[in-house]
């Protein structure tokens, strides 16, 4: 069944603003992220098919959970002094807002958009993943 929006916020977040934390490796992965967020963001302002986005969204949740994963254990591995909040970050993240989000495209809410996911994901980058980063760069 096609999902109806009504209000739509259009999108969003283009690469070239995003914060960059200078490890390519990550960067790309956040690259990737970014533009699977806008995609189904698209998808969802063209009143997709519901269940189509449903399934990019349990994809985006599997790449996000991988990209975390290997954040975590590059911090592990270097013994990084703030890894339990970042860590902690992430699990908020994919615990709250990626559940609410497939629930509130299940109920077929008005208004929806990944706004806020996009938005977590940039201040993310800003506030754990740079430092993160420049601790693993300055021990190379
Ligand atoms: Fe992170
Ligand atoms: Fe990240």
């Amino acid at each position: 069944m096609p999902i109806r929006i009504h209000s739509h916020r259009k999108l969003i977040q283009k690469w070239l603003r995003y914060p960059r934390c200078d490890i390519a490796e990550f960067d790309t992965q956040h690259q990737e992220l970014l533009e699977r967020m806008n995609a189904i963001n698209e998808m969802i302002a063209k009143g997709g098919n519901g269940e189509t986005v449903l399934h990019l969204l349990s994809r985006l949740t599997v790449h996000f959970a991988q990209h975390h994963q290997n954040e975590e254990q590059r911090m592990l591995a270097a013994h990084y002094g703030r890894f339990s909040s970042h860590t902690e970050d992430h699990h908020q993240m994919q615990t709250d807002l990626l559940p609410a989000l497939t629930e509130a495209i299940r109920r077929h809410d008005p208004g929806i958009d990944l706004a806020r996911l996009i938005r977590w994901q940039a201040s993310h980058i800003a506030h754990f993943d740079k430092p993160m980063a420049q601790f693993l760069l300055s021990r190379r």
